[in-house]
């Protein structure tokens, strides 16, 4: 009898223990869920810490829009290079990645409004003195990131040997040892690493090549759009942007454009 007992008290605690728990679930289930990939590859807007936590400038604003939306995002590493093809197969919800909105790649998906104002660079070895702009890159070997809006620069340099890598930051150790001439890829990603990480000995010529703007990606005419765009105004209005700006680049955003041109 008084086992009994024991039991239906143990019993009672453990449906308080799991209901007091179910009061607190990790998901809201009433917020959209956002499937949104990622290449933590790209310091500052996406890297991993030392402690494996996804971190960067894309990721900060992309929780804040989460947040003004009203989504809860599950982000999902994937390389850059197939990114686009999965989110033509609509495998993802959406990617933030740095990615410049191009007028090729909105044939095949949708951006949101422009999030961050970004160009090209060219990167050579400090003692390097003959690469200073575009028609000095004639004929040298170049390294780019496959898929990249450098990859495509690239090709239009004459005679130039193109290097292609996965994953960004490795082209720079090339750089170093001299097995590439040059490294071409985005300005502030390149800078913030010669900056913060381990490659002194590295300068990037001045002038941009290009300008560009990053938006977030997303299947064609994807529903979510809207919502994107109506929290990217938010966040520029309420001074969100400028925050995230000034704690990833130290400085003051540049001027958006609320749009480009769309197919
Ligand atoms: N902005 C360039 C592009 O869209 C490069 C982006 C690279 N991003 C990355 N996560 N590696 O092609």
């Amino acid at each position: 009898m008084l086992k009994l007992k024991h039991l239906i008290m143990s019993l009672g605690c453990l449906l308080l223990i799991i209901a007091c728990n179910s009061s607190h679930p990790k998901i809201n289930f009433h917020t959209k869920l956002l499937k949104v990939a990622t290449d933590p590859t790209f310091i500052p807007f996406e890297i991993r810490n030392t402690s494996g936590k996804l971190v960067g400038f894309d990721i900060d604003l992309m929780n804040a829009i989460a947040k003004v939306a009203g989504f809860t995002v599950q982000f999902e590493s994937m390389p850059f290079d197939g990114m686009i093809s999965t989110l033509q197969a609509q495998k993802v919800d959406a990617a933030i990645n740095g990615i410049t909105i191009t007028a090729e790649r909105l044939k095949t998906i949708s951006f949101s409004r422009p999030y961050f104002k970004a160009g090209l660079a060219i990167a050579v070895r400090e003692d390097n003195q003959d690469i200073k702009d575009f028609n000095s890159l004639k004929g040298k070997k170049i390294a780019v990131q496959i898929g990249s809006t450098g990859a495509d620069f690239a090709k239009t340099i004459p005679h130039a040997k193109i290097i292609t890598f996965n994953s960004g930051p490795d082209f720079f150790q090339d750089l170093l040892n001299g097995n590439v001439d040059a490294v071409i890829s985005d300005a502030f990603a390149t800078l913030y690493a010669i900056k913060n990480s381990n490659f002194k000995g590295i300068k990037v010529v001045t002038n941009l090549l290009t300008e560009e703007y990053y938006g977030i990606a997303t299947p064609k005419n994807s529903p979510h759009l809207d919502t994107i765009n109506n929290a990217i105004a938010t966040l520029l209005a309420n001074n969100t942007y400028k925050q995230i700006y000034q704690k990833w680049f130290n400085s003051e955003p540049p001027q958006l454009p609320d749009s480009l041109p769309q197919n």
